[in-house]
């Protein structure tokens, strides 16, 4: 199963995305991880994109697909995935189509999670005082949400267009918006009776 999770920030893609790679034993592929996993190392890719993160601004286009390239090559990702944090954009969609024809693996399915945004600044309020994230400030929450309006919101479209968008209900228990998550999924699962 070849996933992508979409939605805003604080919608629950990290969330659910974790309990969906214990349900159907694919891996979470999340940029934001990959991104924030080089900024700690301090890798030459890391050290350029935790200022523009910091921003609450898209890493650029080439490095992040760079990025998930290599990350989608590896062996664990050749019976499925599901992308958290890709794509962003209308570009990386089109990008994203090329690299999967390429690797003989099509997307299946684009999974939207539908959160008010009231909700949304409550939620990454809450993991703001918890972890501590560095993009979690009111300031770059603000401009990360302005950045989806602008950017991200066009992507469910693009999937639309394709037939591959389902929206799904982000709003209540994990356990509820899991189980949505994979009534959504485009063909019968056993594992969806055990969620
Ligand atoms: P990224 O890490 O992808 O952040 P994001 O999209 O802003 O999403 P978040 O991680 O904030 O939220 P989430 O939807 O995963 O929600 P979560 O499960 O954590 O990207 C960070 C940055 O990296 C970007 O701003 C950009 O700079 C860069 N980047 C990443 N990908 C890129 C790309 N493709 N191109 C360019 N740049 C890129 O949940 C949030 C909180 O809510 C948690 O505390 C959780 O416990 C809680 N919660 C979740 N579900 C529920 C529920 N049902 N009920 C109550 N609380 C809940």
């Amino acid at each position: 199963m070849r996933i992508v999770l979409l939605g805003a920030p604080g919608s629950g893609k990290g969330t659910q995305s974790q309990r969906l790679v214990e349900r159907l034993g694919i891996p979470q592929i999340s940029t934001g991880d990959l991104l924030r996993a080089a900024v700690k190392a301090a890798t030459s890719l890391g050290l350029k994109a935790r200022a523009v993160m910091e921003a609450g601004q898209l890493v650029s286009d080439e490095i992040v697909l760079a990025m998930l390239e290599e990350r989608l090559e590896q062996p664990d990702a050749v019976a499925g995935f599901i992308l958290d944090g890709y794509p962003r954009n209308v570009a990386q969609c089109e990008a994203l189509e090329a690299l999967l024809a390429r690797l003989g693996q099509p997307l299946e399915v684009a999974i939207k999670l539908d959160v008010p945004s009231e909700l949304i600044v409550e939620r990454i309020a809450g993991r703001a005082a918890a972890q501590g994230r560095k993009d979690d400030t009111p300031e770059t929450v603000r401009e990360r949400l302005r950045v989806y309006a602008e950017q991200t919101e066009p992507v469910a479209g693009y999937f639309a267009a394709e037939g591959k968008l389902r929206i799904v209900d982000g709003v209540g228990e994990l356990a509820e918006v899991s189980r949505r998550i994979l009534d959504a999924l485009p063909t019968p699962r056993a594992v969806r009776a055990s969620a």
